[in-house]
């Protein structure tokens, strides 16, 4: 490799960096509204036994993987890969590595920048004596959400974007220990501060103060109170095995390329736990006591489980600050969105990185060129998703990259490592400097009941029943009437099931329809193209060392 060596400059950096891209949107928004639609108390139980069992392996594998390709100057998920394995297979996998991190990114730093933009708005007083529906109204303005047209063109929001944009290129052009590992110091303190400031403003919520209709405890009942009877359905488990997958960012490529940076001898075991439960009691403890206890002490359980989702964050949250008085309203404004913005940037700096060293190796250019590659990549991919919101591209991105190539992603990564690479030398490379002793029964898990947990869950997804009524599609199919898909498993998403019409334009305009399958050749043509990449670069290597093509 031509370019210096880079490396992290402190433990407690590296450590905050892991986990700041852990710690993300994710957390404060995503699992609020999962853990909601999904019974409260029956989501946590499957939610917490999918941390132990997937996460937690996960986060061990993809630290190791990254550690020992590092030694070998790999930095960049194909490499990182293919150092696992013989057969020439192994690099092409890695493409998942810079597609979901590319794809990612564009819809992220999206919602990224309309946290900035609550800031500002929170810090002017836009919000104060406004009415609840006034208040959602400032967000579908934000966004040009006007039901009717086909194009949304949010002017303010793509500047704001287009800003969130270039702060996050600028410190990735700084590189690793000045740029991310900085940012990382200073964000995660801030964010937590904020955090731990709404925790408590949510927390001593009682009914008849400040015009509260409930304790805080009835939210937080709702959440903790364990509902044993949920265990047996799948579709809980599903949402809580994906929540594990975003929150903790495994599946992606972000830890394996952090990881690479780390020395040979250096503890992983110990810095990837730490990060990993740094990462769960931001979502769980601080994440689970802000959006559902203040929002169900106003406005009822009721209507949270049925009207929470992210934008929740955002067309709600504002309104309900406004009854803590004046001054208190925009330091809660300015807190909420300010953490989410800290949140997310430390996120998208990671998903960035994986991308700029992938674009370093494979055309050999320096890492300022690498970053402004990023950023024509990304304009370029955020425009359907910020121009075309209402009409379904932004899901697709977020469906396509966000969920499904994560569990293929992760399945390959633990094949390839306790599998091809072989449990016994990967558990030596996991525990290799390790200053903890990790139970020895994990190397079975690894090995055996990670990736069953992930064929279990693929296989769930691609084959959802309608309503999730797996004995109901059971008697369907063995009454001769075929398996009833539902329309979100993966099965019926890719052949639009129960999209009736399935026009691409109605009178000379494109349809939703349209939109949703352009969006998909697009993102196909995206990985494809990185393929070729990693194709060309590997063989122009090879050539180059003389050698021959692997
Ligand atoms: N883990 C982040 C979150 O919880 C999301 C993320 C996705 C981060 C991809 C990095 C890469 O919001």
């Amino acid at each position: 490799m031509t370019q210096p060596k880079e490396r992290w400059a402190t433990r407690v950096g590296l450590v905050l960096a892991m986990a700041g891209n852990a710690v993300g949107l994710g957390n404060f928004l995503r699992f609020p509204a999962q853990a909601a639609q999904n019974g409260g108390g029956a989501f946590i139980i499957p939610y917490l036994v999918s941390f132990v069992l997937m996460g937690l392996p996960l986060l061990w594998v993809e630290w190791a993987i990254g550690r020992h390709g590092g030694q070998f100057g790999y930095h960049s998920a194909p490499g990182l890969i293919q150092s696992l394995g013989k057969h020439p297979i192994w690099k092409y996998c890695g493409v998942f590595g810079i597609f979901t991190n590319l794809a990612i990114i564009a819809y992220y730093t999206y919602i990224e920048s309309w946290t900035l933009g609550y800031v500002f708005y929170s810090l002017s007083g836009v919000f104060s004596n406004q009415s609840a529906a006034e208040v959602s109204e400032i967000f579908s303005r934000h966004l040009d959400l006007d039901a009717g047209s086909f194009l949304n063109v949010p002017v303010l929001a793509f500047v704001f974007f287009l800003v969130t944009l270039a702060v996050n290129l600028w410190i990735l052009s700084r590189g690793l220990s000045k740029g991310i590992e900085r940012a990382s110091r200073i964000g995660m303190p801030i964010l937590l501060l904020f955090a731990v400031f709404l925790v408590i403003r949510a927390l001593t919520l009682n009914a008849g103060e400040f015009g509260a209709n409930h304790d805080a405890t009835l939210g937080l009942n709702f959440l903790w109170q364990p509902r044993l009877d949920a265990l047996g359905d799948p579709r809980v488990w599903l949402a809580a095995a994906g929540q594990i997958f975003f929150t903790l960012s495994v599946g992606m490529g972000p830890i394996l390329v952090y990881a690479s940076y780390v020395r040979k001898n250096d503890d992983i075991a110990l810095n990837a736990t730490s990060a990993g439960w740094l990462n769960e009691f931001v979502e769980v403890i601080l994440g689970g006591s802000l959006v559902i206890p203040i929002a169900v002490a106003y406005l009822g359980l009721d209507w949270v489980q049925s009207n929470v989702g992210f934008e929740m964050g955002f067309r709600t949250m504002p309104t309900l600050f406004q009854n803590w008085g004046p001054v208190f309203s925009v330091l809660a404004g300015v807190a909420w969105f300010g953490l989410l913005f800290f949140a997310g940037i430390t996120s998208s700096l990671a998903m960035g990185q994986p991308v700029v060293t992938f674009f370093q190796d494979s055309f050999g250019i320096s890492r300022g060129r690498a970053v402004m590659l990023l950023g024509v990549v990304a304009v370029m991919m955020a425009l359907p998703c910020i121009f075309l919101y209402g009409q379904g591209a932004f899901g697709e991105f977020d469906y396509w990259a966000g969920t499904f190539s994560l569990v293929v992603f992760a399945l390959i990564e633990i094949i390839a490592f306790a599998w091809v690479f072989g449990i016994d030398r990967g558990w030596k490379e996991i525990t290799r400097g390790a200053d903890i002793r990790l139970p020895g029964f994990f190397k079975a898990v690894i090995k055996y009941v990670t990736p069953l947990f992930l064929i279990a869950v693929f296989i769930g997804a691609v084959f959802k029943p309608v309503d999730s009524d797996w004995v109901a599609a059971a008697s369907h199919l063995f009454g001769g009437n075929g398996w009833p898909f539902a329309p979100d498993s993966i099965i019926g998403t890719v052949f639009n099931i129960g999209v009736t019409d399935r026009r691409w334009f109605i009178d000379g305009h494109p349809t939703s329809v349209f939109v949703v399958d352009a969006t998909r050749i697009f993102l196909l043509m995206i990985f494809l193209a990185i393929g070729f990449v990693i194709h060309v670069s590997w063989r122009n290597k090879a050539k180059q060392r003389g050698g021959t093509v692997r």
